[in-house]
Formats: C-alpha cells, structure tokens, sequence
C-alpha cells in the first residue's frame, strides 16, 4: 500500500518523492510557510531566482530546526544566466540569497530556444556538478528535442527535468523519453494550479469513493506513475493533508481513468514559444 519516499536519480542521490513549490509565495511570507512546511514533513523545497523569494525561503530552512543534510534544495537559474560562466554566477548569487553553501538540484528553468544559449548554460552546470557545488543537475520545461542536444553536445543527461504535468497535461512522450534516458520527472502544477482540474468529476468520483481529497487522489497518482510532485500552498491547513498519500493506492482502472483526462495543447504550455 504506502509507496517509497525517495528516489535515486541517475547518480545515485536520494530525492524525495514529494516537494514544496514556493511560487507564488512573496519572500515576506515565504519563511513562515517553508518553517510550517518542513514542520508537516516535507523535506524537498523548491524555488527559484524568478520566484523572489529566495531570501525568505532560506530564512525558513535555517529556522526550521531541521539539519541541512536532511533537507532538499531546488532552485532554478533564470534566462540571463544562459552561458558558462553565467551560470556559475547564477549559483553563487542563488546561493547566497538562500544562506546554502551547495544546491541538492540546480535547474536551468527555461530553455528559452530563441536566445540560443540553454547549452552553454548546461556546460556552466556541468563544472559545478564536477566541483561538488551541487549534488544535481537538470533543466525544467525542457522538451526532448532540447534535451538530445544538451546529450549530443555534451554527452551529459540531465538528473532531472522539471516539467508542467498532470492529469489533464499528461505528457506522455516526454515522460517516455525522460524514462529511456534516465531522466527523474518532476511535476510542476502537479494539481492543475487548484483550479477546474479538482473539480473534475472523474477525480471527484475517485476522491468520494476513496474518502480523500481530490488533491490527494492526483498527487498520488503522481506518485504511482513514478513522478515528483511538488504542489504549492500558502494555506497551512492545507500542507499536511497534500503530503498524506502514502497509506493508500489508486487500482489499475483508477490510474487509467486519471490518465485518460489529457486536454492536450488547449492547457499545456510549449516551451518553444512561452519562456520566462
Ligand atoms: N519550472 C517551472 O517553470 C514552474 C512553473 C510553475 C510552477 N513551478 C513550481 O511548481 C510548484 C507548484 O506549481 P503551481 O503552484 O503552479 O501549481 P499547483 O501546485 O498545481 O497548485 C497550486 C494551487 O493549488 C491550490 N491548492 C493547494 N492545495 C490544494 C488543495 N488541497 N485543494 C485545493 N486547492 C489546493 C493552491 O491554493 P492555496 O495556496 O490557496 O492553497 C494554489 O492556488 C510552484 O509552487 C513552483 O515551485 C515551476
């Protein structure tokens, strides 16, 4: 019944299989949420140089009481850090603002394809995975044409690609690809940003049978398909309720009917034309 709480990525860290998105939180309000979050169990936290909330996030991982080596880092490094050096850069000014002296998981966030530069940034990734700056490496938005070139330029598979994912963007090809090269999949608005997607009556009718909540019933069919959720909330009587998915499962027909919901390209983002 209860399902693994960590993954092993390609080089042999631990993941947790469950995280807390900190966007939009406003860095005033981000200390207390990631104190109440890590107090309700979570241990994976997820930012972003976009997010502006860096600052506040680490003020909450230093008053959480927990130890750093217990806790898991993301934060992601924003388009004007697409080059080698620049993304050096990007890690020591990240760093800084969050108080940490290494990442578990560094991201580039978008590919931004225009600009031409997201493999520049990767190699700039790679050197602080060889220095021992971060445990990880990875990109977020990615689609697997990005990805083959970041692997035939510079040989180096991403641990991670962070991606918009859930039951009404399911991303099969992608999560495909991600599996054949040993990519971790992580989820972003995991729960459909909390809008029509809770209300859909096939995950209402599971939720009802199952006596959970419709934001359980999707964060564990994440959790079932292999994936790393990490759903946002700035209510706190909403933090440990979204993490309690380990004591159930979801049957077969149950998985299928969530993931027959795709909406296709009317609600999934295109990281060739979108790119913050
Ligand atoms: N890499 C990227 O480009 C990218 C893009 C977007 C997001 N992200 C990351 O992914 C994280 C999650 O994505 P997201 O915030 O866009 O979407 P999400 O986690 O799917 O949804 C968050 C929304 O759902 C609501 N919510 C939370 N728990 C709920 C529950 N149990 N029942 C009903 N509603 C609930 C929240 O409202 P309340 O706050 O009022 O509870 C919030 O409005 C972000 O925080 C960020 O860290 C990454």
């Amino acid at each position: 019944m209860s399902a693994e709480k960590h993954i092993v990525l390609s080089n042999g860290v631990s993941m947790p299989v469950i995280g807390y998105g900190t966007w939009p939180i406003p860095d005033g309000h981000a200390e207390r949420m990631v104190v109440a979050a890590i107090a309700a169990g979570y241990r994976l936290v997820d930012t972003a140089e976009m997010y502006r909330n860096e600052e506040g996030v680490g003020r909450g991982l230093r008053s959480s009481g927990v130890e750093r080596g217990e806790l898991f880092i993301t934060t992601k490094l924003s388009q004007r850090w697409h080059g080698y050096q620049e993304a050096q850069e990007a890690f020591a000014i990240s760093c800084r603002r969050l108080g940490l002296d290494y990442l578990d998981l560094f991201l580039i966030h978008w590919p931004n394809p225009s600009l031409g530069r997201f493999v520049d940034a990767w190699r700039g990734m790679i050197e602080l995975l060889q220095q021992e700056r971060v445990r990880a490496i990875g990109v977020s938005n990615f689609k697997p044409s990005h990805l083959q070139r970041l692997i035939d330029e510079t040989g180096v598979v991403p641990h991670v690609n962070q991606i918009q994912l859930n039951p009404w963007v399911t991303r099969e090809a992608e999560r495909e690809y991600h599996h054949q090269h040993g990519i971790a999949t992580e989820s972003w608005a995991p729960i459909g940003k909390g809008g029509g997607l809770l209300g859909d009556p096939v995950i209402a009718k599971v939720a009802d049978a199952r006596d959970r909540t419709p934001a359980q019933v999707v964060l564990r069919w994440h959790l079932q398909l292999g994936l790393i959720p990490i759903p946002k909330t700035a209510r706190r009587e909403r933090l440990a309720p979204n993490l309690d998915i380990f004591d159930f499962s979801l049957s077969d027909d149950e998985m299928r009917a969530l993931s027959t919901l795709d909406k296709g390209k009317r609600v999934a983002v295109d990281s060739d034309r979108t790119g913050l």
